[in-house]
């Protein structure tokens, strides 16, 4: 006669192991640097940058697109990380806000910040001005109404804006 077994080992009995989704390799290059990965599947690209190798000024606000707090450049472009997958941007060029300090000098959008006051608790700051660094790229003279736009994907719950809108405005004056 089989022995019954206790209420807690069949509850332990039906809890099996994630099946471990399909890997796959990952060639990026990041802030310069050549990477080679296997990755899951399923892994953002967000989670990638932090987890996997580190980078954990590229911050996570949301993972569902709205926040903007995950903004890198891929292929020159701005783009929310938690909107691909790590396998997605393979063979890509990927800069992070790690990759716009050069030799220890803060980039002139960062010091533009700084210096401006452009943020408070900092955590929009890196996807922000991943954003500023790619609208200025497209539009070195926005307009305060074009500056609004251009980070209209990118959301601070802490400064009112402001101070962002006059940290960009400074920084385009630091480009010229
Ligand atoms: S974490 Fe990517 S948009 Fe919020
Ligand atoms: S400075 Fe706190 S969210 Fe923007």
């Amino acid at each position: 006669m089989p022995k019954r077994r206790s209420k807690r080992a069949a509850r332990r009995a039906v809890v099996t192991p994630a099946k471990p989704s399909r890997e796959q390799h990952i060639r990026v290059r990041v802030n310069g640097v050549d990477h080679e990965s296997d990755v899951e599947s399923r892994m953002l690209l967000v989670h990638y940058l932090r987890e996997v190798l580190g980078l954990t000024g590229t911050h996570e606000g949301c993972d569902t697109s709205n926040c903007g707090a995950c903004t890198i450049l891929y292929n020159g472009r701005s783009v929310k990380s938690c909107t691909m997958f790590a396998a997605q941007a393979n063979g890509g060029d990927i800069v992070t806000i790690e990759g716009l300090t050069k030799d220890g000098q803060l980039h002139p959008i960062q010091r533009a910040f700084w210096d401006n006051h452009g943020l408070q608790c900092g955590f929009c700051t890196p996807g922000m001005i991943m954003q500023s660094y790619w609208l200025l790229k497209e539009n070195p003279k926005p307009t305060d109404e074009q500056i609004r736009w251009g980070i209209s994907g990118n959301l601070c719950r802490c400064t009112g804006y402001q101070n962002i809108v006059k940290s960009i405005k400074a920084a385009a004056r630091e480009l010229r």
